[in-house]
Protein backbone atom coordinates (compact mmCIF):
# COMPACT_ATOMS: atom_id res chain seq x y z
CA UNK A 1 0.00 0.00 0.00
CA UNK A 2 1.00 3.37 -0.94
CA UNK A 3 1.22 6.88 1.08
CA UNK A 4 1.61 10.17 0.28
CA UNK A 5 4.38 11.62 1.65
CA UNK A 6 5.32 15.52 1.66
CA UNK A 7 8.74 15.22 0.32
CA UNK A 8 9.39 19.00 -0.79
CA UNK A 9 7.88 22.24 0.87
CA UNK A 10 8.15 25.60 -0.69
CA UNK A 11 6.71 28.76 -0.66
CA UNK A 12 6.96 32.96 -1.83
CA UNK A 13 4.83 36.18 -0.92
CA UNK A 14 5.30 39.25 -2.45
CA UNK A 15 7.68 41.65 -1.63
CA UNK A 16 5.42 44.53 -0.50
CA UNK A 17 4.37 44.92 3.34
CA UNK A 18 1.05 46.26 4.60
CA UNK A 19 1.65 47.18 8.27
CA UNK A 20 -1.34 47.65 10.82
CA UNK A 21 0.27 51.42 10.63
CA UNK A 22 -0.75 51.52 6.79
CA UNK A 23 -4.11 50.52 7.75
CA UNK A 24 -4.56 53.11 10.26
CA UNK A 25 -4.45 55.37 7.33
CA UNK A 26 -6.83 53.79 4.69
CA UNK A 27 -10.09 53.22 7.08
CA UNK A 28 -11.40 53.94 11.01
CA UNK A 29 -8.92 51.12 12.77
CA UNK A 30 -6.18 50.76 15.16
CA UNK A 31 -3.01 48.64 15.41
CA UNK A 32 -4.69 48.08 18.98
CA UNK A 33 -7.33 46.60 17.51
CA UNK A 34 -6.05 44.71 14.73
CA UNK A 35 -3.79 43.27 17.14
CA UNK A 36 -6.04 41.88 20.12
CA UNK A 37 -8.87 41.03 17.70
CA UNK A 38 -6.42 39.11 15.22
CA UNK A 39 -3.16 38.62 15.84
CA UNK A 40 -1.96 40.51 12.53
CA UNK A 41 0.34 42.74 12.46
CA UNK A 42 1.74 42.88 8.54
CA UNK A 43 0.38 41.33 5.48
CA UNK A 44 2.59 40.83 2.03
CA UNK A 45 0.21 42.26 -0.81
CA UNK A 46 0.96 42.03 -4.59
CA UNK A 47 2.97 44.19 -6.83
CA UNK A 48 1.19 45.42 -10.21
CA UNK A 49 2.02 42.66 -12.66
CA UNK A 50 1.94 40.07 -9.80
CA UNK A 51 -1.13 37.40 -9.54
CA UNK A 52 -1.55 34.00 -8.13
CA UNK A 53 0.38 32.13 -10.59
CA UNK A 54 3.48 34.08 -9.56
CA UNK A 55 3.13 33.24 -6.58
CA UNK A 56 2.28 29.72 -6.95
CA UNK A 57 5.28 29.08 -9.54
CA UNK A 58 7.39 30.59 -7.18
CA UNK A 59 6.38 28.14 -4.09
CA UNK A 60 6.59 25.29 -6.91
CA UNK A 61 9.79 26.05 -7.61
CA UNK A 62 11.06 25.97 -3.75
CA UNK A 63 9.27 22.81 -2.90
CA UNK A 64 10.53 20.76 -5.95
CA UNK A 65 14.41 21.67 -5.33
CA UNK A 66 13.83 20.56 -1.71
CA UNK A 67 12.22 17.35 -3.01
CA UNK A 68 14.93 16.56 -5.54
CA UNK A 69 11.86 16.10 -7.90
CA UNK A 70 12.47 17.22 -11.83
CA UNK A 71 8.81 18.72 -13.41
CA UNK A 72 8.94 16.49 -16.02
CA UNK A 73 8.37 13.74 -13.17
CA UNK A 74 5.07 15.55 -11.87
CA UNK A 75 2.25 13.19 -12.46
CA UNK A 76 -0.48 16.49 -11.60
CA UNK A 77 -0.48 19.64 -10.33
CA UNK A 78 -3.51 20.94 -7.99
CA UNK A 79 -3.81 24.30 -6.90
CA UNK A 80 -6.05 25.25 -4.56
CA UNK A 81 -7.43 29.10 -5.18
CA UNK A 82 -10.22 31.00 -4.84
CA UNK A 83 -8.60 34.17 -6.27
CA UNK A 84 -7.65 32.63 -10.01
CA UNK A 85 -5.11 35.19 -12.52
CA UNK A 86 -8.52 34.77 -14.51
CA UNK A 87 -12.05 32.30 -14.87
CA UNK A 88 -10.12 30.13 -17.29
CA UNK A 89 -7.62 28.59 -17.86
CA UNK A 90 -6.32 27.26 -14.37
CA UNK A 91 -3.68 28.75 -12.46
CA UNK A 92 -2.73 24.96 -12.40
CA UNK A 93 -2.41 25.59 -16.29
CA UNK A 94 -0.21 28.77 -15.92
CA UNK A 95 2.15 26.62 -13.44
CA UNK A 96 2.42 23.56 -15.70
CA UNK A 97 3.68 25.60 -18.69
CA UNK A 98 6.29 27.75 -16.96
CA UNK A 99 7.89 24.88 -15.10
CA UNK A 100 7.69 22.76 -18.21
CA UNK A 101 5.59 20.21 -16.43
CA UNK A 102 4.59 18.35 -19.42
CA UNK A 103 3.38 15.26 -17.88
CA UNK A 104 1.23 16.47 -15.44
CA UNK A 105 -2.54 17.11 -15.52
CA UNK A 106 -3.13 20.32 -14.31
CA UNK A 107 -6.29 21.99 -12.32
CA UNK A 108 -7.72 24.03 -9.55
CA UNK A 109 -9.71 23.59 -6.88
CA UNK A 110 -12.22 25.86 -5.01
CA UNK A 111 -12.75 25.35 -1.12
CA UNK A 112 -12.19 28.84 0.43
CA UNK A 113 -9.41 29.01 3.11
CA UNK A 114 -10.07 25.06 3.16
CA UNK A 115 -8.83 24.89 -0.57
CA UNK A 116 -5.10 23.40 0.47
CA UNK A 117 -6.37 20.46 2.68
CA UNK A 118 -9.24 19.63 -0.24
CA UNK A 119 -6.36 19.59 -3.01
CA UNK A 120 -4.07 18.07 -0.46
CA UNK A 121 -6.98 15.18 -0.20
CA UNK A 122 -7.53 14.80 -3.77
CA UNK A 123 -3.84 14.01 -4.16
CA UNK A 124 -3.61 11.48 -1.46
CA UNK A 125 -6.39 10.31 -2.91
CA UNK A 126 -4.73 9.66 -6.74
CA UNK A 127 -1.34 8.32 -4.71
CA UNK A 128 -3.24 6.14 -2.39
CA UNK A 129 -5.27 4.46 -5.60
CA UNK A 130 -1.55 3.99 -7.11
CA UNK A 131 -2.52 6.26 -10.01
CA UNK A 132 0.10 8.38 -9.52
CA UNK A 133 3.70 8.68 -8.13
CA UNK A 134 4.34 12.26 -7.87
CA UNK A 135 1.92 15.02 -7.18
CA UNK A 136 2.37 19.14 -6.83
CA UNK A 137 0.16 20.22 -4.35
CA UNK A 138 -0.01 24.14 -4.19
CA UNK A 139 -2.19 26.69 -2.31
CA UNK A 140 -2.10 30.05 -3.58
CA UNK A 141 -4.33 33.28 -3.43
CA UNK A 142 -4.00 37.24 -4.17
CA UNK A 143 -7.06 38.32 -2.05
CA UNK A 144 -5.97 41.64 -1.91
CA UNK A 145 -7.27 42.28 -5.52
CA UNK A 146 -10.60 41.07 -4.00
CA UNK A 147 -10.44 43.09 -0.60
CA UNK A 148 -12.53 46.19 -0.10
CA UNK A 149 -9.64 48.95 0.74
CA UNK A 150 -13.11 50.97 1.95
CA UNK A 151 -14.36 47.67 4.68
CA UNK A 152 -12.27 47.84 8.30
CA UNK A 153 -14.05 44.49 8.58
CA UNK A 154 -12.33 42.84 6.04
CA UNK A 155 -8.87 44.89 4.54
CA UNK A 156 -7.29 43.99 7.92
CA UNK A 157 -7.64 40.74 7.44
CA UNK A 158 -6.02 39.56 4.12
CA UNK A 159 -2.61 39.04 2.55
CA UNK A 160 -1.03 37.51 -0.72
CA UNK A 161 1.31 34.21 -1.21
CA UNK A 162 1.51 30.27 -1.79
CA UNK A 163 3.04 27.54 -0.76
CA UNK A 164 3.28 24.35 -2.54
CA UNK A 165 3.97 20.52 -1.70
CA UNK A 166 5.66 17.40 -3.28
CA UNK A 167 3.96 14.58 -2.97
CA UNK A 168 5.32 10.93 -3.43
CA UNK A 169 4.11 7.74 -3.41
CA UNK A 170 6.08 5.90 -0.49
CA UNK A 171 5.94 2.67 1.25
CA UNK A 172 5.21 2.41 5.27
CA UNK A 173 3.69 4.36 7.70
CA UNK A 174 5.13 7.76 7.24
CA UNK A 175 3.28 10.32 5.49
CA UNK A 176 -0.45 11.41 5.35
CA UNK A 177 -2.70 9.16 7.83
CA UNK A 178 -5.67 10.78 7.08
CA UNK A 179 -7.73 13.98 6.01
CA UNK A 180 -11.34 14.53 6.83
CA UNK A 181 -13.24 17.33 5.10
CA UNK A 182 -16.50 18.93 5.60
CA UNK A 183 -18.95 21.46 4.02
CA UNK A 184 -22.50 23.22 4.82
CA UNK A 185 -23.79 24.83 2.36
CA UNK A 186 -25.96 26.96 4.51
CA UNK A 187 -23.49 29.05 5.22
CA UNK A 188 -22.94 30.75 1.29
CA UNK A 189 -24.00 33.99 2.94
CA UNK A 190 -21.23 34.28 5.27
CA UNK A 191 -18.58 34.39 3.76
CA UNK A 192 -18.63 35.61 -0.39
CA UNK A 193 -17.35 37.39 -3.33
CA UNK A 194 -21.30 37.56 -4.75
CA UNK A 195 -20.08 39.71 -8.14
CA UNK A 196 -18.41 38.49 -11.13
CA UNK A 197 -19.76 34.89 -11.94
CA UNK A 198 -22.72 33.94 -13.63
CA UNK A 199 -25.06 34.79 -10.94
CA UNK A 200 -23.95 38.68 -11.10
CA UNK A 201 -22.17 39.31 -14.19
CA UNK A 202 -19.78 42.21 -14.51
CA UNK A 203 -21.69 45.92 -14.38
CA UNK A 204 -21.81 49.05 -13.76
CA UNK A 205 -23.92 48.22 -10.94
CA UNK A 206 -21.90 45.34 -10.07
CA UNK A 207 -18.86 47.54 -9.28
CA UNK A 208 -20.55 50.50 -7.49
CA UNK A 209 -22.33 48.08 -5.43
CA UNK A 210 -18.80 46.83 -4.18
CA UNK A 211 -20.00 43.20 -5.01
CA UNK A 212 -16.54 42.44 -6.26
CA UNK A 213 -15.01 41.97 -3.20
CA UNK A 214 -14.80 39.96 -0.43
CA UNK A 215 -18.06 40.35 2.52
CA UNK A 216 -17.67 38.33 5.43
CA UNK A 217 -19.93 37.97 8.39
CA UNK A 218 -17.07 37.54 10.97
CA UNK A 219 -18.16 37.24 14.05
CA UNK A 220 -20.82 33.90 12.73
CA UNK A 221 -18.31 32.61 10.82
CA UNK A 222 -15.65 32.40 14.01
CA UNK A 223 -18.29 30.59 16.06
CA UNK A 224 -18.35 28.09 13.51
CA UNK A 225 -15.18 27.91 12.65
CA UNK A 226 -14.23 27.35 16.57
CA UNK A 227 -16.91 24.55 16.83
CA UNK A 228 -16.50 22.68 13.38
CA UNK A 229 -12.45 22.70 13.89
CA UNK A 230 -12.38 20.93 17.29
CA UNK A 231 -14.89 18.38 15.92
CA UNK A 232 -12.40 17.57 12.85
CA UNK A 233 -9.50 17.50 14.76
CA UNK A 234 -11.06 14.70 17.25
CA UNK A 235 -12.43 12.92 14.29
CA UNK A 236 -8.45 12.86 12.83
CA UNK A 237 -7.51 11.77 16.00
CA UNK A 238 -9.83 9.03 16.74
CA UNK A 239 -9.36 7.49 13.30
CA UNK A 240 -5.81 6.92 14.11
CA UNK A 241 -6.29 6.21 17.51
CA UNK A 242 -4.54 9.02 18.65
CA UNK A 243 -5.32 11.73 21.29
CA UNK A 244 -3.94 15.54 21.52
CA UNK A 245 -0.91 14.34 23.58
CA UNK A 246 0.28 12.68 20.58
CA UNK A 247 0.32 15.73 18.61
CA UNK A 248 3.95 17.31 18.21
CA UNK A 249 2.73 20.43 15.96
CA UNK A 250 -0.40 22.25 14.71
CA UNK A 251 -0.05 24.01 11.48
CA UNK A 252 -3.97 25.86 11.62
CA UNK A 253 -4.45 28.06 9.04
CA UNK A 254 -4.27 31.30 10.01
CA UNK A 255 -7.13 33.17 9.86
CA UNK A 256 -7.40 34.53 13.67
CA UNK A 257 -5.14 34.11 16.81
CA UNK A 258 -8.24 33.45 18.45
CA UNK A 259 -9.68 30.70 16.65
CA UNK A 260 -6.14 28.83 16.72
CA UNK A 261 -5.71 29.19 20.60
CA UNK A 262 -9.09 28.09 20.85
CA UNK A 263 -8.22 24.82 18.89
CA UNK A 264 -5.19 24.65 20.74
CA UNK A 265 -6.72 24.71 24.04
CA UNK A 266 -9.72 22.37 23.47
CA UNK A 267 -6.73 19.81 22.60
CA UNK A 268 -4.54 20.48 25.23
CA UNK A 269 -1.12 21.76 23.72
CA UNK A 270 1.29 23.77 24.67
CA UNK A 271 2.09 26.60 22.55
CA UNK A 272 5.50 25.54 21.59
CA UNK A 273 3.23 23.19 19.37
CA UNK A 274 1.57 25.50 18.16
CA UNK A 275 2.81 26.67 14.50
CA UNK A 276 2.19 30.67 14.02
CA UNK A 277 3.05 32.99 11.75
CA UNK A 278 -0.19 34.88 11.29
CA UNK A 279 1.39 37.98 12.35
CA UNK A 280 3.90 38.36 9.76
CA UNK A 281 1.26 37.29 6.38
CA UNK A 282 -2.86 37.90 7.83
CA UNK A 283 -4.86 34.83 5.97
CA UNK A 284 -3.87 34.51 2.96
CA UNK A 285 -6.73 31.38 2.96
CA UNK A 286 -5.78 28.64 0.68
CA UNK A 287 -2.08 29.67 1.03
CA UNK A 288 -1.91 30.10 4.37
CA UNK A 289 -1.48 26.42 5.63
CA UNK A 290 1.20 25.42 2.95
CA UNK A 291 3.14 28.35 3.69
CA UNK A 292 2.99 27.87 7.53
CA UNK A 293 4.56 23.86 6.64
CA UNK A 294 6.98 25.26 4.69
CA UNK A 295 7.95 27.81 7.19
CA UNK A 296 8.07 24.99 10.03
CA UNK A 297 9.78 22.65 8.00
CA UNK A 298 12.76 25.10 6.64
CA UNK A 299 13.10 26.35 10.58
CA UNK A 300 13.28 21.98 11.53
CA UNK A 301 10.12 21.97 13.61
CA UNK A 302 8.93 18.66 12.66
CA UNK A 303 11.29 15.78 13.14
CA UNK A 304 10.91 12.46 11.39
CA UNK A 305 7.45 9.80 12.91
CA UNK A 306 6.02 13.21 14.28
CA UNK A 307 2.45 13.77 14.52
CA UNK A 308 1.37 17.19 12.33
CA UNK A 309 -2.08 17.90 12.44
CA UNK A 310 -3.30 20.71 9.66
CA UNK A 311 -6.63 22.46 9.84
CA UNK A 312 -8.52 24.98 8.10
CA UNK A 313 -11.97 26.52 8.12
CA UNK A 314 -13.06 29.22 5.08
CA UNK A 315 -15.82 30.03 2.88
CA UNK A 316 -18.58 27.42 2.04
CA UNK A 317 -18.26 26.78 4.59
CA UNK A 318 -15.99 24.43 4.04
CA UNK A 319 -13.52 22.74 6.81
CA UNK A 320 -11.26 20.01 7.38
CA UNK A 321 -8.14 18.62 8.96
CA UNK A 322 -5.32 16.32 8.12
CA UNK A 323 -2.97 14.29 10.14
CA UNK A 324 0.36 13.35 8.70
CA UNK A 325 3.02 11.46 10.26
CA UNK A 326 6.18 13.53 9.14
O1 LIG B 1 -10.37 32.39 6.61
C1 LIG B 1 -11.72 32.22 6.36
C2 LIG B 1 -12.47 32.12 7.59
N1 LIG B 1 -12.55 33.39 8.25
C3 LIG B 1 -12.39 33.44 9.54
O2 LIG B 1 -12.12 32.47 10.17
C4 LIG B 1 -12.62 34.77 10.20
C5 LIG B 1 -13.36 34.57 11.48
N2 LIG B 1 -13.71 35.80 12.15
C6 LIG B 1 -12.81 36.61 12.74
O3 LIG B 1 -11.62 36.40 12.67
C7 LIG B 1 -13.35 37.75 13.58
O4 LIG B 1 -14.74 37.64 13.66
C8 LIG B 1 -12.96 39.15 13.04
C9 LIG B 1 -11.48 39.42 13.30
C10 LIG B 1 -13.26 39.26 11.57
C11 LIG B 1 -13.75 40.21 13.81
O5 LIG B 1 -13.54 40.09 15.22
P1 LIG B 1 -14.78 40.07 16.21
O6 LIG B 1 -14.23 39.98 17.55
O7 LIG B 1 -15.70 38.97 15.75
O8 LIG B 1 -15.40 41.51 16.00
P2 LIG B 1 -16.87 41.91 15.52
O9 LIG B 1 -17.05 41.61 14.07
O10 LIG B 1 -17.87 41.35 16.47
O11 LIG B 1 -16.79 43.47 15.71
C12 LIG B 1 -16.63 44.07 17.01
C13 LIG B 1 -16.56 45.56 16.85
C14 LIG B 1 -17.65 46.16 15.99
O12 LIG B 1 -18.02 47.40 16.52
P3 LIG B 1 -19.33 47.55 17.42
O13 LIG B 1 -20.46 47.08 16.55
O14 LIG B 1 -19.11 46.65 18.60
O15 LIG B 1 -19.36 49.01 17.73
C15 LIG B 1 -16.99 46.37 14.66
O16 LIG B 1 -17.58 47.40 13.90
O17 LIG B 1 -15.31 45.93 16.21
C16 LIG B 1 -15.60 46.76 15.09
N3 LIG B 1 -14.58 46.52 14.07
C17 LIG B 1 -13.43 47.20 14.02
N4 LIG B 1 -12.91 48.17 14.79
C18 LIG B 1 -11.68 48.64 14.47
C19 LIG B 1 -14.63 45.62 13.06
N5 LIG B 1 -13.50 45.70 12.34
C20 LIG B 1 -12.73 46.67 12.92
C21 LIG B 1 -11.46 47.21 12.63
N6 LIG B 1 -10.97 48.16 13.44
N7 LIG B 1 -10.71 46.75 11.60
Amino acid sequence: MFRSRIIGTGSSVPARVLTNKDLETLVDTSNEWIMTRTGIQERHIAADGECTSTFAYRAALNALEMAGTAPEELDMIIVGTISPDMPMPSVACFVQHRLKASRAAAFDLSAGCTGFLYALTVGDSFIRAGMHKKILVIGAETLSRFTDYQDRTTCVLFGDGAGAVVLSAEQGERGILSTHLYADGAYTDYLLISGGGSMTPASHDSIESRQHFIKMDGNKVFKIAVKSLEEAALTALEKNNLTGADINLLISHQANLRIIDAIAKRLNLHPEKVFLNIERYGNTSSASIPIALDEANRQHRMKKNDIILLDAFGAGLTWGAALIRW
